[in-house]
Formats: structure tokens, C-alpha cells, sequence
């Protein structure tokens, strides 16, 4: 997609020409875009036509007294106009848009927002909803906004404008990544091929790349991550990504994410219904890998170290079976009682590994669980940390992403479930706080470092089209990853 920003005054919206021109509209025709636009608008308000409802589009075709061939009003709602509801707002207009064949589109910043936080808004909220999840059909829709432009007032700084359209642009392009990645159907994107797209694109921006495969791993100790691997006929592999931004020996953040490129339970397999979908359990590797693209672009002073741990987990003649005992790298031993939670599995000795590889802060995403769907639904995914101060800093950076996550606890008693009989733990907890559980079981593996967890089972893919997306992967947590990185990075200097 092409960006260009405009700055201009209300009177020169008027003589703006393009396909479609799309103004933020509340109760009451628009004031702010000048006084043509405010008339235009005008007719689109009797009999309700248009009545400035959250997420409602008003279209009328060759407004008199502009420009444009068509102006969209898109509604404001009686809430407040925040990042997350523009960012909803601009993707809403252009899935309308686009699905009527055009291809320009041109959004006026609404006043309330820093002209920075609206282009970002607008920015990625169209190159979102750019996104079609019909990769491999023979005819492929290929209806995109192609070209998009941001009007601003015409005294808004432009530099601050200009950086905020680059860094916006690499954000959508991480989202973009994330989502492709998690699109994939199983049997094209293997373990291996997942291990490659994550190459090509370390190459392309710069950071250090290694593949850890299963000899290295098995020296390693990795003993967790290969009993998910042993069932499946395709090699494991193990991406670390490094991005050296910040000062030899200072704070490292690990991003770890989830790669299991398909999800049949194995020998505790799982039921055939929607079971296509556990394609998408790399989910949280995709914004892992799609965030270090970001955070490479955007050269952040800080260091960090990624790992995707990638696998499948399928019941084969080698697959671990229950009641198996597994030695993780760290050395504790794991019990399997029920070889679907293998998540935590290969994010155990992940986690261990980047601690090894000095990471001071750690973050993982991972599809871990369907009770955090139970316990959250599809709106906000399950946040877990052990350090309060952690928290903060992630939440004040999650706060400007507009993606929805909730703090669950962890509590030592919810970590009595999954004590081990024959070894030291358990990889299942039982029926009852299932998401909890499965936290405590990666906190086994972080000791003190300070740790966020982030189950995204319920928020990693749409299972339903919304105004403002399509059906499909969502991209979550990638703008999150970025942002905490970004909020390290700024604590540092
Ligand atoms: N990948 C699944 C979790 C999942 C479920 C993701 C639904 C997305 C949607 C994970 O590996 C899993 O199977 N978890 C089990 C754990 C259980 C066996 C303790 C689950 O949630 O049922
Ligand atoms: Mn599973
Ligand atoms: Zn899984």
C-alpha cells in the first residue's frame, strides 16, 4: 500500500481529488473538514440514513461541492474516539471500500487524536484490513486499497508526521507477517519452511539468525521440546533471532512464541471437529518473528533475543505416550499426562534457553490453552505475569496497541495441581483453571526473571468476518511485542 500524507485546510479538502473520501462523522453532520463537507454530508442525516452510530458507514456518490467522487462517513459513536476505535473505524471503511472495487482511499484525521496517533491509527487499520486470508485460491479477490492518504491540518509538524507514517508502515508490515505466517495451512508451512521464511526475512532486515535442528537440540539437553517433536515425521526446528540494538551487557528481552506448525493432540489426540484449525497453534511464533522484523526496522536500542521453538505434534509409532517422563533442559522432569498441552513443552525449554542466552526480561505468546477461551472468550487474551513492576511496563505499552488483554493471576496453589508423582511436574493441571495451570508450568521454567505470559488462544484468529477484518488471523500480539519493546527500549536511555 502507498501512504502519502496531505496537510491541508478545510477549503482545499473540497478540491481534494480521489476515489473515496472518508471523514469521521458523529450525531451531526461534520464541522471540522470545512463547510462543502459539512453540506455534503448534510444529506446523508434525515430519515437516519446516517446517524453517527460507532462503526456505522454512510456512502454518498459525487458529493456536491467536492472533489471526491464519493465521501464516506464513518461513525464516531457516543463513546470517545480513541486509537483502537479509529483503528477499527479506518479498517471498517476500507473492507467497504475495497469490497466495492476501489482502490484510493483518502481519511481526514480527526481532531481529538495527536495527528500522530491518527496516522498510525488509520495506517495500520487499512493496511489491516487489506489483508484477504484467500491465499491459495486460484482467483485470488486482489481488491486492496492501494493507494491511501492521510489529510492533516495544514499547520500539523511534519517531520512528526512523516516518522509517525514510516514507523506505522513497519508496524503493519510486522501485523502483515504475523498474519500470512499464521494463515498457513500445516502442510505447507512445516517446521522447516517456517525455519526458512523466518531466515529470508532475519536476512532481508539484519538480524542474526541461527536454526537450531534436532542433533543441536538434543545436545542442548532439550529433552521437552523433542518429545513433542519425536511423533512427527517432519524435523523440529528451534529459530533463534538476535537484534543487537542495545549496549553490550545491558537488559536483553527474550520474545518467545509458540510454533507448533499443526496441533492434532497426538497420542491424546484431539476431536476432528475444527481440528483444521490448530494450523494457526504457530500463532504466537508468527508475532514473535513478525515483531523482530518490526523491532530490527525500527532499530531500537535495546537488545533482543527471539526464539520460536517449531514442531508439529502428531500421534506417529514414535510419539510420546501418557504417563512418559521427559527431561527438560533445565533439568526437572516432566510427567506427561496428556500429550496436548505440549505448548508448554517446547516453551519450557525456550524460555530456559533464553535465560541461558542472557535474556534479563522475558515475554512468550502462545496459543496454550482453550481454557482461556472459556475464562475470556474471542475479546481479550490472557495475560500472566510474576513481577508487578513487569506488568506496569507492559501494560502501559499494551495500553497503546488497542489489542485486548486481561491479567490472570498466578498463585502457588494453582501450582500445587500440577505437582508430579513420579517427577517433578506435571504437564497438565486438570479441568479447573486450566489456563492458570498452564502458566504456573512455564513459571517453573523462568525462575526470577521478570516474565510475561500471554495466551492467545481466543484472540489469535477471527473466526467470524468484523467490519473491520476479515475472518482469520488477526495478528495478535505482534503490535504488543513491538510496543514493549519500544517502552524497554525508552526506560534504558
Ligand atoms: N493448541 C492448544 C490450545 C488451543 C485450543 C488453541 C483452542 C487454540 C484454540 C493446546 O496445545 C492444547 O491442546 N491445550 C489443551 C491443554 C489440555 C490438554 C490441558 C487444551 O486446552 O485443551
Ligand atoms: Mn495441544
Ligand atoms: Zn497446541
Amino acid at each position: 500500500m502507498d501512504t502519502e500524507l496531505l496537510f491541508l485546510t478545510p477549503a482545499q479538502i473540497a478540491s481534494a481529488e480521489t476515489e473515496a473520501l472518508v471523514v469521521v462523522a458523529g450525531k451531526t453532520p461534520p464541522q471540522e473538514a470545512g463547510p462543502a463537507l459539512a453540506a455534503a454530508a448534510a444529506s446523508l442525516y434525515p430519515n437516519d440514513e446516517f446517524s453517527g452510530k460507532a462503526l456505522e458507514l454512510g456512502l454518498l456518490h459525487h458529493p456536491r461541492g467536492l472533489q471526491a467522487q464519493r465521501l464516506l462517513l464513518a461513525g464516531r459513536g457516543e463513546a470517545g474516539l480513541g486509537a483502537l476505535e479509529l483503528w477499527r473505524l479506518a479498517g471498517a471503511a476500507a473492507r467497504l471500500l475495497k469490497g466495492k472495487g476501489i482502490k484510493q482511499m483518502t481519511a481526514v484525521a480527526p481532531e481529538g487524536l495527536a495527528p500522530a496517533e491518527a496516522i498510525r491509527a488509520i495506517v495500520t487499520g487499512v493496511d489491516s484490513a487489506n489483508f484477504d486470508p484467500d491465499t491459495y485460491k486460484s482467483e485470488r479477490k486482489q481488491r486492496q486499497i492501494a493507494k491511501l492518504q492521510v489529510i492533516l491540518p495544514a499547520n500539523a509538524d511534519k517531520k512528526t508526521a512523516e516518522t509517525a507514517a514510516r514507523e506505522a508502515a513497519i508496524l503493519a508490515g510486522a501485523q502483515g507477517f504475523a498474519r500470512e505466517l499464521a494463515n498457513e495451512p500445516g502442510n505447507r508451512l512445516t517446521p522447516t519452511v517456517m525455519g526458512q521464511r523466518a531466515q529470508a526475512m532475519a536476512k532481508a532486515c539484519g538480524l542474526e539468525f541461527e536454526l537450531i535442528g534436532a542433533e543441536k537440540a538434543r545436545e542442548l539437553g532439550m529433552g521437552a521440546f523433542l518429545a513433542v517433536a519425536q511423533g512427527s515425521a517432519e524435523p523440529p526446528v528451534m529459530m533463534v533471532l538476535r537484534h543487537r540494538g542495545g549496549a553490550a551487557g545491558g537488559p536483553t528481552l527474550g520474545l518467545i512464541g509458540k510454533g507448533v506448525t499443526f496441533d492434532s493432540g497426538g497420542i491424546s489426540i484431539k476431536p476432528a471437529d475444527k481440528m483444521d484449525l490448530m494450523k494457526f497453534d504457530m500463532a504466537g511464533g508468527a508475532a514473535t518473528l513478525g515483531a523482530m522484523q518490526a523491532i530490527a526496522a525500527l532499530k531500537l536500542p535495546l537488545n533482543v533475543i527471539a526464539i520460536v521453538p517449531a514442531t508439529e505434534n502428531m500421534p506417529g509409532g514414535r510419539a510420546q505416550k501418557p504417563g512418559d517422563v521427559q527431561t527438560a533442559m533445565s533439568g526437572k522432569t516432566i510427567e506427561i499426562l496428556n500429550t496436548d498441552a505440549e505448548g508448554r513443552l517446547i516453551l519450557a525449554d525456550a524460555l530456559h534457553y533464553a535465560r541461558q542466552l542472557g535474556a534479563t526480561h522475558l515475554i512468550d505468546a502462545a496459543t496454550l490453552t482453550g481454557a482461556v477461551v472459556v475464562a475470556l472468550g474471542n475479546v481479550h487474551g490472557g495475560v500472566f505475569a510474576n513481577r508487578d513492576d513487569f506488568y506496569a511496563v507492559f501494560e502501559a505499552a499494551r495500553r497503546r496497541t488497542g489489542e485486548k488483554m486481561w491479567r490472570l493471576p498466578l498463585d502457588a496453589e494453582y501450582a500445587d495441581q500440577i505437582k508430579g508423582t513420579v517427577g517433578d511436574i506435571l504437564n497438565t493441571g486438570g479441568r479447573w483453571g486450566g489456563a492458570i495451570t498452564a502458566a504456573e508450568f512455564l513459571h517453573a521454567f523462568v525462575g526470577e526473571t521478570p516474565w510475561i505470559h500471554l495466551d492467545i488462544a481466543g484472540t489469535a484468529w477471527l473466526e467470524e468476518n468484523k467490519p473491520w477484518m476479515p475472518k482469520g488471523p488477526t495478528g495478535a500480539p505482534t503490535y504488543t511485542l513491538i510496543e514493549l519493546a519500544r517502552e524497554l527500549a525508552a526506560a534504558k536511555n
